[in-house]
């Protein structure tokens, strides 16, 4: 590691600090550098600021955290009715900002954005699930449980629990999003059950079932909570996951089953499995698909949702492994020249037109259609050192190191192998920096994977494993 790298990497999270009231609350998504940061880009976003939070608990700088866990609660008075629809109480921003008023002593406002300003206006609903995660492993690291005890986070934890556990209109345990509600934030083909909202989903519900009080008002939401977790978790190692054998399986399913003895119970039609697929999935490899439905399964693989599959503990062992050796054959496909790639393959002409709209940010190769993203060496490492990878951990900084800090943390890089600076990308874009910080942090100090023990544990003692 390069220790100006990490002074790089830690001026840039420094700089990138947001304070309401003298008190320290956030991160922006992107320090201004040369060319100016999308507007947005000065917003504090939920999904950014997780890295940076769990780069200032490493390092014994919880307040911010505990802040922004706060602030976040605070924003909801915010929401706004609009068009005769009201937005949950539950659902928290996907990003908010400190206005300050004019004069040495102008008034600070935070303004909260629910979808409702944010390109495209999509609904962040990983928000919410993050936070549970995060105030989870807030919880857990410092051994402050006190935040949580707080009579409006208990009350916060229930309302999203009622939130996402009523009843809906599907008969599956995964939870039905719009398109864009994630990392993904733009019509990509992910609306339905993608892969992401389900890991943190499971994140959600196991960690809000640790942090709320067991008490009589609330013990059935528990309960209810428990059971969908296990459901959900069972449902993703059976249904999502892909490797040779299901593929094959896929390949000479019957269809038209009815009734309750299908074994094809989606109706997935083995016409629609991809090309590449076939050719490309190595013996010994597998990974979860990245969203499914009826007769629908995108054979994309989704490297977030995969990585928290493996954190999370959402993955069976034999699965983590599998992933990881995935990563191993794939490796410049699927890392390249910067860890490390958000979606595989990406979709090109007719299909990009239809899946997005023509979107000229989304064409093949780059953003969110095929780029690298440098944030994901975070997760990358850590689910290579939670599966006994720590080569591929060491692999991945290697490349990372070679050419990031350099660039001045470019949010994403475009090319089929990553290796060319994103046409659009910010640079300064503080989760490539803090990414990096935690990545290193986590190769040198496997103790720190123990964050992620709550959520994973769920698995083991649903398992009586331990
Ligand atoms: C883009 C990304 C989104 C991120 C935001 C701020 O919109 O798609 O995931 O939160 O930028 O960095």
């Amino acid at each position: 590691m390069h220790s100006e790298a990490m002074e790089s990497a830690y001026a840039l999270l420094e700089r990138s600090i947001m304070t309401h009231n003298g008190e320290p609350v956030g991160t922006v998504a992107a320090v201004a550098s040369g060319d100016v940061a999308a507007d947005n880009y000065h917003d504090c976003f939920v999904r950014d600021f997780i890295p940076s939070a769990l780069v200032f608990l490493a390092d014994g700088k919880p307040d911010i955290v505990r802040n922004f866990l706060r602030t976040l609660l605070q924003l909801r008075s915010q929401h706004q009715r609009i068009h005769g629809h009201q937005l949950e109480p539950a659902v928290l921003p996907a990003s908010f900002r400190v206005h300050r008023g004019h004069g040495a002593k102008g008034k600070e406002q935070i303004r909260a954005d629910f979808g409702d300003h944010a390109i495209g206006r999509v609904a962040p609903v990983d928000a919410m699930m993050w936070w549970v995660v995060l105030l989870g492993i807030y919880c857990r690291h410092t051994g402050d449980r006190t935040l949580a005890a707080e009579p409006d986070v208990q009350r916060a934890l229930r309302g999203l629990l009622e939130l996402t556990l009523r009843e809906g209109f599907e008969v599956f345990p995964t939870l039905l999003v719009p398109d864009g509600s994630f990392m993904i934030d733009r019509r990509m083909g992910v609306y339905g059950h993608p892969l992401e909202i389900q890991a943190l989903f499971y994140g959600m519900l196991v960690s809000a079932i640790d942090l709320l009080r067991d008490t009589p008002d609330v013990h059935e939401v528990i309960v209810l909570a428990d059971k969908r977790a296990n459901m959900l978790r069972n449902y993703l190692q059976l249904f999502y996951w892909l490797d040779h054998d299901r593929l094959n399986e896929i390949h000479r399913y019957r269809t038209e089953e009815f009734g309750s003895g299908s074994v094809n119970m989606l109706n997935i039609y083995p016409e629609s499995i991809p090309e590449w697929v076939i050719d490309w999935l190595p013996e010994r490899g597998g990974y979860l698909v990245g969203n499914l439905g009826p007769g629908r399964m995108d054979f994309r693989f989704f490297a977030l949702g995969n990585l928290l599959a493996i954190l999370f503990g959402i993955a069976s062992p034999h699965e983590a492994q599998t992933i990881m050796r995935l990563y191993q054959e794939r490796w410049d496909d699927l890392v390249g020249n910067m860890p490390a790639k958000l979606v595989y393959p990406a979709v090109m002409g007719k299909e990009w037109m239809f899946m997005t709209g023509s979107d000229p940010k989304n064409v093949a190769w780059s953003y969110h259609n095929g780029g690298n993203w440098p944030v994901l060496v975070w997760p990358f490492v850590a689910a290579a050192m939670k599966t006994g990878r720590g080569d591929l951990a060491q692999l991945a900084l290697d490349v990372a190191d070679r050419s990031l800090p350099q660039a001045n943390w470019p949010e994403y890089y475009d090319g089929r192998r990553g290796n060319l600076i994103g046409r659009r990308a910010h640079l300064n874009q503080v989760w490539s920096a803090t990414g990096y910080i935690l990545a290193h942090k986590l190769a040198e100090d496997e103790a720190l994977l123990d964050m992620f023990h709550a959520v994973d544990h769920h698995r083991k003692s649903a398992n009586g494993a331990d």
